[in-house]
């Protein structure tokens, strides 16, 4: 997979991207990821990525050109096009982000994340260049740069060959709508507080059992929502 960022902020990615797991996967090569400094694609002197608003109102707009002019110019590079490219821009607006959706994104080619910044971004890159809208949820942050990172992060663990073991993927939570059991490590007994005896039974298929009844217990408490889904599937 090749991702392209276009950010008014590219060092922001820098601490990210080059440590443990994507860094990981990028040495790999399972995934490139390619930041690109929307001033570089400005056409005035001063490198302007932003203007008043028609009609007035505080604060500023991403202005269209240079957004349009860093994508053409990042298509025309990679040669990926249709089915494969998918056009994202991380805004509050967009649709919620969940595993589902980190999972449908893994199986693209290429993607570009455009990130948003000030008061918004020209209606047209909206309507005429993105192919979809996302947000990592009801809240608002300053801008489409750390939602980009958290993007990434969920999409590119998912890419075949980038986690160790693929098990690992499967009993983690939202896997099935189901959240995590319980895990314990040594020792047994840490400060009087007890590891449930079960789990040094040796008896796997008992603690099978005892891990999906506590995921279950644990995702009916805390995600009333997901375990709805779950029982509706069966
Ligand atoms: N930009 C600002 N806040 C955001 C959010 N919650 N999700 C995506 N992009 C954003």
């Amino acid at each position: 997979m090749r991702i392209d960022v276009i950010t008014i902020f590219p060092n922001m990615f820098k601490a990210v991207l080059n440590e443990s797991i994507i860094k990981r996967a990028q040495a790999k090569n399972k995934v490139k990821i390619i930041i690109h400094n929307l001033r570089d694609y400005t056409l005035d002197k001063h490198r302007k990525v932003d203007d008043r608003p028609f009609g007035g109102g505080a604060g500023m707009v991403m202005s269209p050109e240079p957004i349009f002019r860093a994508v053409e110019a990042i298509q025309a590079r990679c040669r990926i096009k249709g089915k494969g490219l998918r056009i994202i821009l991380l805004t509050p607006q967009g649709k919620q982000l969940d595993q589902k959706l980190a999972k449908r994104l893994s199986r693209y080619k290429n993607l570009i994340l455009i990130c948003g910044h000030y008061e918004g971004i020209d209606e047209r890159v909206r309507q005429y260049l993105v192919d979809e809208e996302i947000s990592i949820g009801d809240y608002v942050l300053t801008g489409g740069e750390l939602p980009a990172m958290v993007l990434i992060d969920s999409v590119v663990r998912l890419i075949p060959g980038v986690l160790g073991k693929r098990k690992s993927l499967k009993s983690e939570s939202f896997e099935g709508n189901l959240l995590e059991y319980p895990q314990y490590t040594r020792p047994a007994n840490f400060r009087g507080m007890h590891v449930p005896p079960i789990l040094l039974s040796g008896n796997h298929p008992a603690i099978e059992v005892w891990r999906k009844k506590a995921a279950l217990k644990r995702t009916k408490e805390r995600r009333p929502d997901l375990f709805k889904k779950l029982l509706k599937r069966k």
